[in-house]
């Protein structure tokens, strides 16, 4: 070309009033067509090449009232054809553009035509005209304001229109452009959608040869692919099929990419229409190919796809056979690698590879593929912590896969199950029904609702002839002998068995004779139920006592039994009446003081979270008597002659810890005196136990175990005493005895007081000489004898306080049980080493009189371990170290009918208070469980 020249189509007001013009005439003006096409057309080239292309072209455009003309232009064309929603009735294709350029047909448009008369100009100059102005619109529509605007001049409708009459590969390449860049907001997409234009857009796909015209088609379908609702539209409307079919001819690289493109948006959320049509379009064995694309834009979108197909269960079998597995797995791995991406990026995988798992033929290839390890890895791992549940449950589907349960096990499955029983697992959505695995295409029937996968297994087991129906998978399927212990009461209304297909399909059937309703009732499928359907099949292993039979997991599976996290769970239950069942678990639940775990638990309402806080909860007589059930379960085991050896073996040859555990738990678990006796008394195993309890414990319930053990073994040793006497004090203070000091105090007593004593603080306290004389050898000796004193009217008694004194004062005077021994005693809660209690008790040794000390040591104990007093006084108490009130403290510990809690609390108090001098705990102890009363008082 020569030197820019200054033309007139430089100029955009040119250029707009050529188009201004056009669109006018067309809708009424009277110039003959010939002879302004030609500038029109030179100023469309010029709009499109330069004036919009330039920067802020568009917006000046816009701004400048070129999008009406251009439309109206457009319409004009549209309203020569028929309108979208009469499409297929009448189209003429080639009617748009001898509407524009041979004058509108006779019926339609106000304005006829005056240009009829002029000479036909050649149809492809024509064509040129709209391809110009459509390739303007489409540019224009980059622009979001542009889009509004075109939207509010009903451009949609005219594009929509002439999508529908011009038939030909550039006029729909530019149409599919414009409407693809108007569908990039929503709103504009609705009123696509609403147009008509989807069907006009699939049939393209089919009619259009060019590569480029069916990118601009299939980029256009994945604009509209915007929201559920549009997405389920196109696939219902047949977009998906003829895009599967584009990628099956293995087409060039650009339209291999929009298409990946298109269906990774068509297939979000997949609906069912959508796999359906893909797997007929012969998509999935391309796709499956494309995941190993050299370009990372195809293979990443191919594999989402995958991804997303998985959500149908339709298409899995047919996606595991094309190798769908394989690469979903892989690439599973290598974004969990070390290279790999963040959590985000893997969800989609996780959860495709999780629903894999759900039909036979897939999990094999799976597990060949080394799924288990990548799903074990997920469960170990904390950061994928949101999807615990959901690999729980899809690994659920191997329950009857004894290699891939073997691998599993080997993978340390059962530890880590039993250890997140009581963890936080993340929420996740529940998957569609359409997830349902297609091993079993009856689950998919509308009125079942609920959760697929367990349904889905129920059957499954029920179709393999592992349980006749759901009535007998309720219970487990236990191989064993041991039967399950009495389910709860069932709800009342029993759910109605609907009948499939599967279950019409195997001769046993639902209709087993004698199965009432209410047998088919559904067992609670909690979060956790995938999880204690694995360990119920676990727990059917010969020894599965090394990963359940574990502190951790008896936990997770006692907190399931009580139903403090969810309902109460029978299977849960179930694992655990097995498990103590099973001889070869009898020594795990020693060592790992599971026998003490249940029965504190279970029948003394006392969960490891509720110690050592007080929290009043009652025990449910439900949970105590599944508790003695349990440990009925394990006496039986304890004392076979397998059990018993075991049991001797663990007290003398055990390691430290093993033998104390077992000295522990024999008083739960053992009933034959023979046998405790002799391991617990003969061979030393209580001593054992009782030199353990001021060893750092080994267990956060030790001591609550120590002091329920040491109280049953009491109970066994002295099996008379009745438990419901509450351990009170055996003393008579509330009707107290007359007072016989009190009358020397009054203002003439009579005999008058012959002597006082002088505290040092002052005080006189009045006393007779020949009374207190005869009351101690000390006071024989210092007012009837050789000292001072004897001749003394005033005789000072060094270091007492008056409340100290006072009783002292009393007991002189002949005072037995007159109260006066209550006065200097601190109200519970308030120390009793350094108190007047301990002065005074001090004094009445230093005086010889022993039995003040009793009368003081009684007051002690009436206050501080009688009904007001707690089991914290306890150690208080027992710090005053006397005889006669440690006897008392372990008599209120270990004494029978005291509530476990407080025992427990006192024995931590004592322990406390022992420190390094065990000794007389021990003693004290010990006299109490063997029922020697070690110098207590036996009450009158
Ligand atoms: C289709 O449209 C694109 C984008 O406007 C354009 O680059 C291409 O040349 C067009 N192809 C045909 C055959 O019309
Ligand atoms: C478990 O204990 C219960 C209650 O004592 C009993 O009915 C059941 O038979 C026991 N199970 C076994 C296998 O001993």
């Amino acid at each position: 070309m020569a030197a820019a020249k200054p033309t007139l189509t430089d100029s955009l007001s040119f250029c707009l009033a050529q188009l201004t013009a056009a669109a006018g005439e067309g809708l009424g003006g009277g110039k003959d067509t010939a002879t302004n096409e030609t500038p029109l057309g030179r100023a469309l080239l010029a709009l499109r090449t330069r004036h919009v292309k330039a920067a802020g072209g568009i917006e000046r455009f816009r701004a400048r009232g070129g999008l009406r003309p251009l439309l109206a232009l457009l319409r004009r064309a549209a309203a020569a054809g028929p309108a979208p929603s009469q499409a297929g009735s009448g189209s003429a294709p080639s009617s748009v553009e001898s509407a524009i350029y041979d004058g509108p047909a006779p019926s339609s448009g106000p304005a006829p035509s005056s240009a009829s008369s002029s000479s036909p100009s050649p149809p492809a100059r024509l064509r040129k005209t709209l391809d110009l102005a459509l390739s303007i619109l489409a540019n224009c529509c980059t622009e979001g304001a542009c889009r509004t605007e075109v939207r509010r001049l009903g451009g949609i409708l005219s594009l929509v229109t002439i999508l529908q009459c011009v038939k030909t590969d550039s006029i729909q390449n530019r149409t599919a452009r414009a409407l693809g860049n108007l569908a990039m907001e929503p709103e504009s997409c609705g009123d696509i959608h609403s147009a008509g234009a989807v069907p006009l857009l699939v049939e393209s796909l089919t009619a259009c040869q060019d590569s480029q015209c069916l990118q601009s088609v299939v980029r256009a379908l994945r604009n509209l692919a915007d929201s559920p609702q549009h997405r389920l539209a196109l696939a219902q409307q047949g977009a998906v099929r003829p895009l599967a079919e584009l990628l099956a001819a293995a087409p060039d690289p650009a339209l291999t990419l929009a298409l990946v493109r298109a269906l990774l948006e068509l297939s979000r959320g997949c609906s069912r229409a959508c796999a359906e049509q893909l797997s007929l379009g012969g998509g999935l064995g391309p796709l499956v190919s494309l995941a190993s694309h050299p370009k990372k834009a195809v293979r990443e979108a191919t594999i989402l796809i995958l991804a997303n197909l998985c959500a149908q269960g339709l298409v899995r079998p047919a996606l595991g056979n094309a190798g769908g597995v394989e690469v979903l797995l892989g690439e599973l791995r290598r974004r969990r690698g070390p290279n790999g991406a963040g959590p985000a990026s893997q969800q989609p995988l996780v959860r495709a590879v999780c629903l894999l798992c759900r039909e036979a033929i897939n999990r094999a290839r799976l597990r060949d593929a080394g799924g288990l390890e990548l799903l074990m890895g997920l469960l170990r791992d904390p950061r994928a912590s949101a999807w615990h549940l959901r690999v729980v449950a899809a690994l659920v589907g191997f329950l009857y896969d004894t290699g891939a349960l073997g691998r599993l096990q080997a993978l340390g499955l059962v530890p880590l199950l039993a250890g997140q029983l009581c963890g936080d697992a993340g929420d996740e959505e529940e998957e569609g029904r359409e997830a349902a695995s297609w091993d079993f295409p009856e689950e998919r029937t509308p009125e079942r609702a609920e959760a697929g996968s367990f349904r889905s297994l129920r059957s499954w087991l029920i179709s393999e002839g592992y349980a006749a129906g759901p009535g007998d998978i309720s219970p487990d399927w236990s191989p064993e002998r041991c039967p399950p212990p009495p389910p709860p009461p069932e709800p009342a209304e029993p759910t109605s068995p609907t009948l499939g297909p599967a279950s019409l399909r195997t001769p046993r059937t639902l209709r087993t004779p004698g199965r009432s309703p209410a047998a088919t009732s559904e067992e609670p499928w909690g979060r956790e139920g995938p999880a204690l359907l694995l360990l119920s099949r676990f727990s059917q292993a010969p020894d599965p006592s090394g990963a359940l039979v574990t502190s951790p997991a008896l936990c997770g599976l006692l907190a399931y039994v009580t139903g403090s996290p969810g309902p109460p769970s029978p299977r849960a239950l179930r694992i655990l009446a097995r498990l103590t069942c099973n001889p070869a678990c009898l020594e795990a639940f020693v060592r790992s003081y599971g026998a003490a775990l249940l029965r504190a638990w279970l029948v003394l309402g006392v969960a490891p979270d509720d110690w050592p806080t007080l929290r009043a909860r009652p025990v449910r007589r439900q949970h105590r008597e599944l508790g003695e059930m349990l440990l009925q379960n394990l006496t039986v085991q304890a004392e076979s002659p397998f059990g018993v050896g075991a049991l001797t073996h663990l007290l003398l040859s055990g390691s430290p810890e093993d033998r104390v555990a077992c000295a522990l738990t024999l008083p739960f678990i053992c009933r034959k005196p023979s046998l405790w006796r002799r391991l617990l008394l003969d061979q030393g195993g209580l001593r054992l136990l009782l030199s353990a309890l001021t060893r750092p414990a080994p267990h956060p319930l030790f001591l609550f175990f120590a002091a329920d053990s040491l109280s049953c073994l009491q109970g066994l040793v002295s099996p008379t005493v009745s438990p419901a006497l509450p351990p009170t004090i055996p003393l008579d203070l509330d009707a107290p005895s007359p007072c016989l000091y009190e009358h020397l105090l009054g203002p003439a007593p009579i005999p008058a007081p012959d002597l006082h004593f002088l505290l040092d603080s002052g005080l006189r306290l009045p006393a007779q000489r020949a009374a207190s004389a005869t009351a101690s050898p000390f006071f024989r000796a210092l007012l009837a004898g050789s000292f001072a004193e004897a001749q003394m009217d005033l005789v000072p008694l060094r270091g007492l306080s008056p409340s100290a004194a006072w009783p002292i004062l009393h007991h002189l005077h002949g005072c037995r049980g007159c109260g006066a021994t209550l006065g200097p005693v601190p109200p519970p809660g308030q120390p009793l080493l350094g108190s007047e209690a301990e002065e005074a008790l001090e004094a009445a040794g230093r005086f010889l009189l022993p039995g003040l000390e009793e009368e003081l040591e009684e007051a002690v104990g009436h206050i501080h371990l009688g009904p007001h007093g707690g089991p914290e006084s306890v150690g208080e108490v027992f710090r005053l170290g006397r005889p006669r009130l440690v006897a008392h403290c372990a008599r209120w510990a270990l004494g029978p009918g005291q509530c476990p809690r407080k025992r427990a609390l006192a024995l931590v108090g004592l322990v406390e208070a022992a420190g390094e001098e065990a000794g007389p705990l021990t003693e004290a102890l010990l006299a109490v469980v063997m029922g020697v009363e070690l110098g207590a008082r036996v009450p009158a």
